[in-house]
């Protein structure tokens, strides 16, 4: 990635209005159902183990911040817990490492921590060097599960991939119209973002050769459900703020500040116009745990 992108391609940090933190339910529906996958992949990490563990060394790869990040550590722990007690030996000691991007927000992460004690990328040669690296960091027989956007079709260029992102080039074409935003401005705004599919994923990791593909899922997170639990009857509301939660930063860096509440308020408008049908009212998602070979 880029030096320029990488300053600036971080989760809206903080707990205000347009936080990641307040505005990451849809991530968390997704994350919730990888708890079976979790569990097993830790499952099999403890049954494969001749000796039981005496310490267990994980890492959460892009945690973010937020009640995610915590609840993500919380999974790992109770799976670990589960699975000691299934097997009759004491629980290992865990250390979960929070990897994200320098600029992540990992202030707001630690300063949650004391609450939640008291409650509780992509193009193809990325995914290749992404796998490579952690072949070099992981013991052999060692679990990773990776939570990724996902494509239902195999072909990267069907709109399935977009229809989250053109309402938010309309609304920035929209502003180009009014003369709020130069056209070259528009025309040089790179957003890195990638919806991989399950052939994709398969064929990149046979193609690495470091791991096996233990599971592999793919799921709709659907905003109707988060509609009742989060947004009343307002799941588009949700998404256009969860959209600005995690991209504001950029978008901010490219067009300036004084843009922001105006282009987000379009986006939200196209996004309701553009999305009346019901099967395109998810988030495509896919769950692959991989284990690291011989
Ligand atoms: C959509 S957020 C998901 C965060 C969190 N796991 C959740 O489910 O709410 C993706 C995260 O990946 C991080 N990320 C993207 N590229 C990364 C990289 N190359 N290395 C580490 N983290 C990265 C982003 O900064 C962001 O926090």
């Amino acid at each position: 990635m880029e030096m320029e992108m990488v300053k600036f391609f971080h989760m809206n940090g903080g707990a205000g209005g347009a936080s990641y933190s307040n505005n990451s339910g849809l991530q968390k529906m997704g994350i919730l159902k990888t708890k079976g996958m979790i569990e097993k992949a830790v499952t099999d990490l403890c049954y494969s183990n001749v000796n039981f563990p005496k310490t267990l060394t994980m890492a959460d790869l892009g945690c973010s911040l937020g009640p995610n990040t915590l609840l993500v550590g919380s999974m790992l722990i109770n799976a670990v817990a589960k699975a000691s007690l299934k097997m009759g030996h004491k629980s290992p000691e865990i250390q979960i490492n929070l990897n994200d991007l320098p600029t992540n927000d990992f202030n707001t992460i630690f300063s949650s921590l004391q609450e939640f004690q008291e409650s509780s990328i992509i193009g193809d040669k990325d995914f290749l060097t992404f796998l490579r690296c952690r072949s070099e960091e992981m013991v052999v027989g060692g679990h990773m599960v990776l939570t990724l956007s996902g494509r239902k079709t195999d072909d990267p260029c069907d709109e399935e991939s977009y229809y989250l992102w053109r309402p938010f080039s309309m609304a920035l074409e929209d502003m180009v119209s009014e003369g709020l935003i130069d056209e070259a401005e528009l025309d040089s705004f790179n957003l890195p973002q990638y919806t991989a599919s399950l052939n994709e994923i398969k064929n990149l990791v046979e193609k690495e050769g470091s791991f096996i593909i233990d599971d592999m899922e793919l799921f709709d997170v659907d905003w109707t459900a988060w509609e009742k639990t989060e947004y009343g009857n307002d799941a588009k509301r949700g998404v256009a703020l969860a959209i600005r939660a995690a991209i504001e930063p950029l978008v901010s860096n490219h067009f300036g500040e004084a843009i922001l509440d105006d282009v987000f308020m379009r986006y939200e408008k196209f996004l309701t116009n553009r999305l009346p049908c019901k099967e395109k009212e998810a988030l495509v998602t896919i769950s692959v745990s991989l284990i690291r070979k011989m």
